[in-house]
Order: structure tokens, then C-alpha cells, then sequence
């Protein structure tokens, strides 16, 4: 009992995230739930503590988060899918905080995936003009991706994140554990944003990858363990740079201008987002093969490790519906493409000048090995 005690602490993993306009933890480990009161100074505060969380996560994980909390907090739900991002349930539950006596010194969890996560994230952004929150992501995606770096929203029917905010967590709590539930095909929909952090700027974190998708498919906690503190790494050390998506920043979104637009002609079903965006990687591969940004060699190794975290779903779509929604895309600047592409392994740049004929060629060849 002492032992493992003295286990689960010595390897909790503390990332700093420091950005212009915010300082906070990251920690990534296991039993982290018991670490939340004390790390977070609730225990001597007397704050009112509400969690916001969905139902099925709560079902998996509640009684165990719940009692780590000297009083138990107030719990609030937000039903699971996309289609509840919206600012409809931030205006309930808003309505919901007030009704359970919500302050401005209240402290907000986001208990669940990235949706929570980003909700729960914009809810604290604007109760009572921002209150602070904290994050403890359950997905692979939200631990080394959406939980870090403040960008806070929900979606329109216009299309998805178009209303938000930057308001940072004052802490993540990403614990291991948790990932333990989770649906294989989200573990490895997840995993293909910590490939795209390796390629675009972490070679350790891609070799490491590429040598070890058995272990890390089968969730051994020290190798999912390196992999998210490696990932959080990267995504703390680029927004710490360029916390706005001025610059560097924007090399977070490679493989995601095909991504959503795979997403988007396929109507955000067949494919989870992490899935669209290891499509996304590949066809951005091929542009960056012909500009010669990644060698054959660089190329084939990215490709056949994309593919060992597979399956990828197939899917179909005409190139003219891809190549309208890529151009759609809302991260294109007005009259010019702009597109990231990794050079060699471990770095990435940001192009300006992508041709429509490029855009066409990645877009056939994507399709092609994409067809069912
Ligand atoms: N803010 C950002 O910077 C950022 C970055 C990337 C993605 N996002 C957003 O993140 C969202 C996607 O997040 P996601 O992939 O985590 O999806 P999600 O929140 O929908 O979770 C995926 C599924 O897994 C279930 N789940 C979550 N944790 C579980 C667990 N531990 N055990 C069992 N089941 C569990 C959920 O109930 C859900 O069904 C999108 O809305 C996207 O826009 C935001
Ligand atoms: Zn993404």
C-alpha cells in the first residue's frame, strides 16, 4: 500500500504551460483524481466546486472522481455528440450554475472528452463575465490536444468552433487511468494527433511511435505515458510561442485542411476527427513528396506508421466536394492557400502558395486509396 502509493506519486509528470497570458500545470499520470483538491488549493478555500461531465462518463468514472472531493461537488450534464456543442446547452447550463448558486469565486471541472471540454471550457469563459476552470480530459484526443492551449468554443450549424473564446484552464489533470474505458477506435483516432505532433515537431515522439504501436495499442501506462507528455509537450511549447494562431501555431494544423474537408463531404459521420486527419496527413504528403519538403524514405515512414494505428475508415466523396470544402476551410487566408507540410520528420512549415493543381492531385490520390 505504501509502495504503491509512493508510485502513483513520484510518477505524476508536471508540463508548465506559459503563454502570454496565462501560467498553469499540466499533469499527466495515474490516480490523478486524488491529486485534483490539494493541487488546486480547494481543500482550505470553501469554494463551491460544479463538474461538468456526460452521462456515460460520469456512469464509468463518477463515484471514483467523487470521492476524492472532501464535499461532493455539484454535477451537471451534457449529453454526448457533437450536435450538443452548442450554445443552446451552454445557455442551460449557465442557467443551471445560477440555480445551484454558481459565484464568481466558483471553480468549473470538465470531466470528459473534448467535447466537454471545449463547452465546459467556453461556460467558464463567460459565467459571471469568466470564472476559473480546471480540466481533466478522459480521451486520448482531449489529454494531448484539446485540453491544452485555451481555445475554448462551441459549434453553429455553419460549421464547427465558430463561436469561442481563449480562456485557459488553470490546470489539467490528464490521468492515465481513465483512458483505460475508452472505446478502441477513439484511443486510436487519438493517437493520430500524437503522430502528427511527432512528425511536425518531436522525431523522438515519431520514432518512438513507429517502433512501439503494439505496446502503445495496448495501452501499457508507461508507453501511453510517453507518448502524452511528449505530445503535451510540443502543444505547451508551440502555444507557448504563438498563443493566438499568428505563426508557428498554425503547424498544429497539419493534415487538417484535407481533414475537415473529409470530415466536412462526409458530413462529420463516417469518420472520427482523428481519423479524417490521418486521411489529411496522407494527402498533404503528397504535396509535400513533389516539393520535396520529406524525402520517399521520410514519406513511406510516416505513412506506414499512419497506418499501423489504424484502420482507417473508407470513405467516398467526388474531388470537387473535397476540394470546395477545403477551400472553405476557415483557416485559409482570403486568396491564398495556405497549408503545412512536414519537412523530413520532426519539423513542418507553412506554405502560402499551394497550388489549385496540387490540391487536385492530393485530393485524387486520397480519394482513390480511400474508396471502399
Ligand atoms: N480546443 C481545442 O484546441 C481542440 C483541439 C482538438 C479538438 N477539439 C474538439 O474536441 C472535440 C472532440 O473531442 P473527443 O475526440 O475527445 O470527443 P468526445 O468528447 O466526443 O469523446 C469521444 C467519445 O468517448 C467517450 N468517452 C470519453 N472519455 C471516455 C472514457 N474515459 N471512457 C469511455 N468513454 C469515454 C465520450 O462519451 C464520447 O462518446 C471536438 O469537438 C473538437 O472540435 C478541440
Ligand atoms: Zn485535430
Amino acid at each position: 500500500m505504501f509502495y504503491s502509493d509512493l508510485t502513483l506519486k513520484t510518477s505524476i509528470r508536471t508540463i508548465p504551460v506559459k503563454t502570454a497570458s496565462a501560467h498553469y500545470p499540466v499533469y499527466v499520470g495515474r490516480g490523478l483524481f486524488a491529486e485534483i483538491p490539494r493541487r488546486t488549493r480547494l481543500t482550505r478555500s470553501g469554494r463551491r466546486v460544479f463538474v461538468l461531465t456526460s452521462p456515460e462518463i460520469w456512469a464509468l468514472w463518477g463515484e471514483q472522481f467523487a470521492a476524492a472531493f472532501p464535499d461532493a461537488p455539484a454535477v451537471l450534464f451534457l449529453p454526448v455528440g457533437e450536435r450538443f456543442k452548442r450554445l443552446a446547452q451552454v445557455e442551460r447550463l449557465a442557467g443551471e450554475l445560477v440555480a445551484a448558486g454558481a459565484d464568481r469565486s466558483s471553480l468549473l471541472i470538465a470531466f470528459g472528452g473534448g467535447i466537454v471540454g471545449d463547452l465546459g471550457g467556453f461556460l467558464a469563459a463567460i459565467y459571471m463575465r469568466g470564472i476559473e476552470y480546471i480540466q481533466v480530459p478522459t480521451t486520448l484526443l482531449a489529454q494531448v490536444d484539446s485540453s491544452v492551449g485555451g481555445k475554448t468554443g462551441v459549434n453553429l450549424t455553419a460549421g464547427k468552433n465558430l463561436i469561442g473564446s481563449f480562456h485557459h484552464p488553470s490546470a489539467v489533470f490528464a490521468d492515465i487511468d481513465t483512458l483505460q474505458t475508452l472505446p478502441e477506435r477513439e484511443l486510436r483516432a487519438g493517437l493520430f494527433e500524437s503522430i502528427k505532433a511527432g512528425i511536425i515537431r518531436d522525431a523522438m515522439l515519431f520514432r518512438f511511435m513507429e517502433h512501439n504501436s503494439e505496446t502503445i495499442l495496448a495501452r501499457d501506462a508507461a508507453a501511453l505515458e510517453r507518448v502524452i507528455t511528449a505530445s503535451i509537450r510540443m502543444k505547451a511549447g508551440v502555444v507557448g510561442i504563438d498563443e493566438r494562431e499568428s505563426g508557428l501555431r498554425m503547424i498544429l494544423n497539419f493534415g487538417h485542411t484535407f481533414g475537415h474537408a473529409i470530415e466536412a463531404a462526409t458530413g462529420y459521420r463516417r469518420l472520427l476527427h482523428g481519423e479524417a486527419i490521418a486521411w489529411g496527413m496522407l494527402a498533404a504528403l503528397q504535396i509535400a513528396l513533389a516539393r520535396e519538403t520529406a524525402g520517399p524514405d521520410q514519406a513511406e515512414r510516416i505513412e506506414r506508421t499512419i497506418l499501423a494505428y489504424g484502420p482507417l475508415p473508407l470513405f467516398r466523396a467526388t474531388a470537387d466536394k473535397l476540394l470546395e470544402a477545403a477551400g472553405h476551410d476557415k483557416k485559409n487566408r482570403a486568396g491564398r492557400r495556405r497549408f503545412v507540410l512536414p519537412k523530413g520528420i520532426g519539423d513542418a512549415v507553412v506554405v502560402e502558395d499551394v497550388t489549385d493543381e496540387e490540391m487536385e492531385n492530393a485530393a485524387r490520390w486520397v480519394l482513390e486509396k480511400a474508396r471502399e
